[in-house]
């Protein structure tokens, strides 16, 4: 330390001269700053100079106007770390015991030989080094450990801002909705230590929350066509689907992070879930799940994975708005369409077929592209509603009772609210809701006749009925192509556009209707 480069400074306090002067001499010798003083009061006065800096006090104890103990003690009740030397020629037992519990470092007793002196002046001065050395050390470590929790903080905001950027790079490199679904639900296993993701739709028309993607962190989907699977909905545990359901109507972000008291631990040992809000409305609910023992979601994993979902939400919703935005809605709603469709052979690929037939009877009744156009969208999801159906009515083999006609006649409107969500798609949602109209008024839901039928409506309704007829279903083998031609034929001015299901005969007869 730099202090041993420096003289160091003693005061002596006594009311003897003789004993200053033999002490200063002695001490200025051996290379010391020497100070005196001739009483307590003095001593004070030097001490209390900020010129001098003391490093050792020798002190007598009876002097006038202040005495040593009476010095020892001002030195300690005003926090001053001069370690004290108490020098006296009557010592008592009470003497000794007062002057060490006033922080005194040493005792001599006089006559004090100098020799004596000079080894307890080096001893305290070594301990006086000693003691600054451990205070700067003490201090370098607390400054250490600010240093490191510093740290510690910065590599937290370092990593944070890691994953946030990486969410948004992510994000940024999708261009259609179905990406962000199926992207959301990755990487909800990428930034958190969730071992399973799964998206899932919901709506006021769906019975249950519908899994639209999912992600498991030890085996991603290689397929993309796996991520869109869909889940049976009656495979949803009942607490799970109620969980996600509060999610959507709170629409508020959920964290559980021990489910040991919660009915739902048998499914996840530890559960977050994030609502999915497009223009006002909850479109689906991610649900983030922990399965392995003592690991838990915390508050962190919380907050990168609502800040994912809010994020993919602006996202789906400006590519929507301001990019091709059937394309990039379509596209996550077709994914609900594969999701029937997987559901449900018989109709695999129907919407297709429909879709194609419809756009051939359009042209050839002269329906301008716009139309076409909305006819391609509609035609594609006209059966979306059937999501809502529940699969032991939706894939009963037989008959259906009247109750579970009356369920499956709800699939048009359930089409049309999950097509309405968004707030778009007027023309193409009539479409939807009005494709079992008959044009006598017996069709449903809501028993139009004739022309108050929208016509692209009464187009899709044609090719619907004929595909159906033409396909197995559920209930019966699929029919003669002869009996369904005649079918179709009678249904003229009754069930079907007499015009329509002209020309669609027409091109039958011409070959160009498969
Ligand atoms: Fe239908």
């Amino acid at each position: 330390m730099f202090e041993q480069e420096s003289p160091k400074t003693i005061l002596f306090v006594d009311d003897e001269e003789s004993i200053l002067e033999i002490a200063t001499e002695h001490f200025q010798d051996l290379g010391y700053r020497v100070l005196t003083a001739g009483n307590g009061r003095e001593a004070i006065r030097i001490i209390e100079n900020s010129d001098n800096v003391i490093d050792c006090c020798f002190t007598d104890i009876n002097m006038p106007e202040m005495d040593g103990l009476e010095l020892a003690e001002y030195l300690r009740n005003h926090d001053n770390a001069i370690p004290v030397v108490i020098m006296t020629g009557y010592p008592s037992l009470d003497n000794t015991l007062h002057t060490l519990k006033n922080g005194v470092v040493d005792f001599l007793v006089k006559p004090v030989n100098l020799e004596q002196m000079t080894l307890c002046l080096q001893r305290i001065l070594r301990e006086r080094e000693l003691f600054i050395k451990n205070i700067l050390l003490y201090k370098e470590l607390e400054s250490q450990k600010k240093i490191e929790a510093l740290n510690r903080e910065l590599i937290y905001k370092v990593d944070e801002l890691r994953v946030l950027n990486r969410i948004m790079s992510e994000l940024m490199s999708l261009n259609t909705g179905s990406e962000v679904m199926r992207h959301i639900v990755e990487m909800a296993t990428a930034i958190t230590p969730a071992d399973s993701a799964v998206f899932y739709a919901v709506s006021n028309s769906l019975h249950e929350p519908f899994a639209l993607t999912r992600a498991n962190r030890e085996a991603p989907p290689e397929n993309p066509a796996n991520a869109e699977s869909a889940e049976r909905p009656d495979t949803i545990p009942a607490g799970l689907s109620a969980l996600i359901k509060d999610i959507a109507l709170d629409e508020t972000p959920l964290i559980i992070a021990d489910t040991s008291s919660h009915a739902l631990a048998h499914h996840a040992r530890s559960l977050m879930g994030v609502p999915l809000k497009i223009r006002d409305t909850v479109f689906g609910v991610l649900i983030a799940a922990k399965t392995k023992k003592n690991l838990r979601f915390n508050e962190k994993d919380l907050y990168y994975l609502s800040f994912m979902v809010q994020q993919a939400a602006y996202l789906v919703e400006n590519l929507a708005l301001y990019e091709n935005i059937y394309e990039n809605l379509f596209a996550t709603l077709s994914a609900l369409v594969k999701a029937v469709e997987a559901r449900d052979a018989y109709t695999k690929e129907h919407s297709n077929r429909v879709k194609d037939t419809a756009i051939l009877i359009a042209k050839e009744y002269g329906c301008s592209k716009e139309e076409i156009d909305v006819l391609d969208f509609a035609g594609r999801l006209h059966d979306i509603g059937k999501i809502g159906i529940r699969d032991d009515i939706l894939l009963k083999p037989g008959r259906l009772t009247d109750a579970e006609y009356e369920k499956i006649k709800e699939h048009p409107l359930i089409g049309e609210s999950i097509i309405g969500q968004l707030g778009l798609w007027e023309r193409e949602k009539k479409i939807v809701r009005h494709h079992h109209e008959w044009m006598d008024g017996s069709g449903y839901p809501d028993h139009l006749k004739g022309e108050d039928i929208p016509l692209l409506a009464r187009i899709l309704s044609v090719a619907d009925a004929y595909d159906a007829m033409m396909s197995n279903r559920a209930y019966r083998k699929e029919m003669p192509k002869t009996e369904v031609l005649k079918i179709m034929s009678d249904g003229r001015g009754i069930q079907f556009d007499p015009q329509i299901v002209d020309i669609f005969l027409t091109l039958q007869s011409d070959d160009r209707v498969g």
